[in-house]
């Protein structure tokens, strides 16, 4: 028999390596390459898991069978969404999200649709006991003969009882806490948790089952520690949300059967995570209007338009250096914003502390915020208020120009429908624009630079 080839890798970012070295070449890191046994290819195995047995040959783009994608669909719009639709039989979600976020909460109370309007359903706990697993779905108010919960940490029991059972999903919880006998590294590394997750994708996709792993995230913020499981898997899910606020954000990473980008938002609560169909409503709730200091601006996550209230605070600082924070935007965007508010607006912004907020704990990456961020600054800076009927959307250039934004029209369907009058757009998004593109009920001004749109939004 040959000897086993042994391989190295790394635990920090999964690259392998063929002998020992105390530092990885590729990320840098001291002590963290692992040793384990390359196992032979199976010669079994025929034509991999993917396709049926025989050898593999190349087909035809028009032979290929065009089978239209069958899905379970879910009740849960929120969640079907985000999944492009519905579960796809043989596909593989990999649901990633910081401990305590609410995955074993959102996974059980799928899991008890799918065993009432499909079929069985397996819930692998290999964190938590059954016992812990029944008490929370009692809590959530579910109780089903069809989910059963398995509390295995032994990637090879487990694709035994799918074997056996043949079930409509399965849900593992988490992936690293499963490992393989067959393994030769501790559970927990990035071996075990790659092995095992392959090995269940390769059931799955040999059964046609749907298969949900758990990952948690790490402090970097990368799933099983190094995103070793992300390109393996169909879909990335990634669940996000403020320790300090109920609502959570379902966000698409990436997606083979969907689009990305997509959101799906809930809220946490005495009953598990509920869907939040009005998320701009929410976020809106509790806003002053007329108060200075505060902006209303159109965000847009994934093809979903968000109405987020933007606050600002300048204050006058008695230190030589102002300070500048930021919550729910960059940092560095809140530097360039006084950077072009102060030279090319002329707000003497070099005394001022200046603290800004987005309201709900939503984190918005979207430049469009930006004119929405100015213009509370600005407003909190002259102390006048930003009338309460405008909403602001755009983004601002270096030369204090206003750029363009995408799916204008939909922007603005969403400030219209929660009552908004008028909106602030750039006035290179309206080129083209015809009457129709613009919903009923708003008056869209133009503005060519921050200037002329603090002139609208914060008049002196
Ligand atoms: P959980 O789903 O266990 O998180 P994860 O699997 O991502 O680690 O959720 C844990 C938190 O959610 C916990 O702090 C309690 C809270 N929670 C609720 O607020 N309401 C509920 O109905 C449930 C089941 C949990
Ligand atoms: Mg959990």
């Amino acid at each position: 028999m040959a000897k086993p080839k042994i391989q190295y890798v790394c635990s920090e970012c999964g690259s392998s390596q063929s002998k020992w070295m105390g530092k990885c070449p590729d990320c840098g890191e001291w002590n963290t390459l692992q040793e384990f046994v390359v196992r032979a290819p199976e010669k079994t195995r025929g034509a991999t898991a993917l396709s049926n047995a025989g050898p593999i040959r190349p087909v035809a783009l028009p032979d290929i069978p065009k089978e239209s994608m069958v899905r379970l669909p879910l009740k849960i719009a929120e969640l079907n969404r985000v999944l492009g639709g519905g579960i796809v039989p043989g596909g593989c979600v990999l649901v990633g999200g910081e401990p305590g976020i609410g995955k074993s909460t959102i996974l059980i109370q799928m899991a008890a649709e799918i065993a009432m309007a499909v079929g069985p359903v397996l819930y692998v706990s290999a964190e938590e006991s059954a016992h812990q697993v029944g008490r929370r779905a009692a809590r959530l108010g579910i109780q089903h003969d069809k989910l059963f919960v398995l509390a295995e940490i032994e990637v090879e029991g487990i694709v035994e009882q799918i074997e056996q059972m043949k079930p409509s999903l399965v849900i593992v919880d988490s992936v690293q806490a499963i490992y393989s006998a067959n393994s030769t590294s501790a559970a927990g590394t990035v071996s075990q948790v790659r092995d095992c997750a392959a090995t269940l994708l390769r059931t799955g996709k040999q059964h046609n089952i749907p298969i949900f792993l758990v990952g948690h995230v790490t402090k970097e913020g990368s799933i099983a520690g190094p995103k070793v499981l992300e390109h393996m898997v169909d879909v990335v899910l990634q669940l996000e949300g403020e320790r300090f606020h109920a609502y959570r954000l379902i966000r698409s990473i990436k997606n083979r059967f969907g689009s990305t980008n997509e959101v799906g938002i809930f809220e946490m609560g005495e009953k598990g995570m509920v869907e939040v169909r009005n998320p701009s409503e929410m976020f809106l709730a509790e806003r002053l209007p007329n108060a200075a200091g505060s902006a209303i601006a159109v965000s847009l996550e994934g093809t979903r338009p968000l109405l987020v209230e933007v606050q600002a605070l300048s204050s006058h600082t008695s230190f030589s250096q102002p300070r500048r924070t930021a919550n729910g935007v960059d940092m560095t965007r809140l530097l360039l914003l006084s950077a072009v508010l102060t030279k090319r607006v002329g707000l003497n912004l070099s005394d001022q502390d200046i603290f800004v907020n987005i309201v709900g704990g939503m984190h918005i990456d979207e430049p469009a915020v930006d004119l929405a961020v100015a213009a509370a600054i600005a407003s909190s800076y002259r102390n006048k208020p930003v009338a309460a009927d405008l909403a602001i959307i755009g983004e601002v250039g270096l030369s204090g120009e206003l750029r363009s934004v995408g799916q204008l029209p939909r922007r603005l369907n969403e400030a219209a429908k929660l009552g908004f009058t008028r909106a602030l757009v750039p006035r290179s998004a309206l080129k083209g624009k015809t009457e129709e593109s613009v919903p009923k009920g708003i008056e869209v001004i133009g503005a060519r630079t921050l200037w002329d749109a603090l002139e609208t939004a914060v008049a002196t």
